[in-house]
């Protein structure tokens, strides 16, 4: 299983809704089974996923903590999980970062953008 870590310090440059558009494309492109986990106390990706019909990519329960979720998502069959985070630095990022195979950054093309981004990197 692959896990894609959606990050950045900067609020509002695009996380959550690449975490929901990637998964949904990546499954309709055949990817296999897809998985979501929402690591924002915000909650914009689960409040998503809540008023969507479709049932799938499936959406993960982190209550116990993401390396559980990541586990079980394993032993489920997934093969692609993107995690969405909150903005700004926590450690929350840095703890969700260490199970990352991929960390995409997304970044508006404003100055102030990208000089936010060297922080995140
Ligand atoms: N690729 C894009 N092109 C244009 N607008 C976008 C794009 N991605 C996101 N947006 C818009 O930018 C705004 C912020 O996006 P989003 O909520 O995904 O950012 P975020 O990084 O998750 O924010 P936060 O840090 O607050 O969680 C939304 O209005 C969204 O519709
Ligand atoms: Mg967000």
């Amino acid at each position: 299983m692959q896990v894609v870590v959606l990050a950045s310090r900067k609020g509002g440059a695009g996380k959550t809704t690449l975490s929901s558009h990637l998964a949904v494309e990546a499954e309709r492109a055949g990817a296999g089974r897809v998985a979501l986990a929402d690591t924002d106390p915000q909650g914009g990706l689960a409040a998503w996923y809540n008023v969507r019909a479709a049932e799938t990519p499936l959406f993960v329960d982190i209550s116990k903590g993401l390396g559980a979720a990541i586990e079980a998502c394993r032993a489920g069959g997934v093969g692609l999980l993107f995690v969405d985070t909150p903005p700004s630095v926590t450690d929350t990022i840095a703890s969700v970062i260490a199970y990352a195979d991929l960390v995409v950054i997304p970044v508006r093309p404003s100055p102030n953008d990208l000089r936010a981004v060297g922080g995140t990197v």
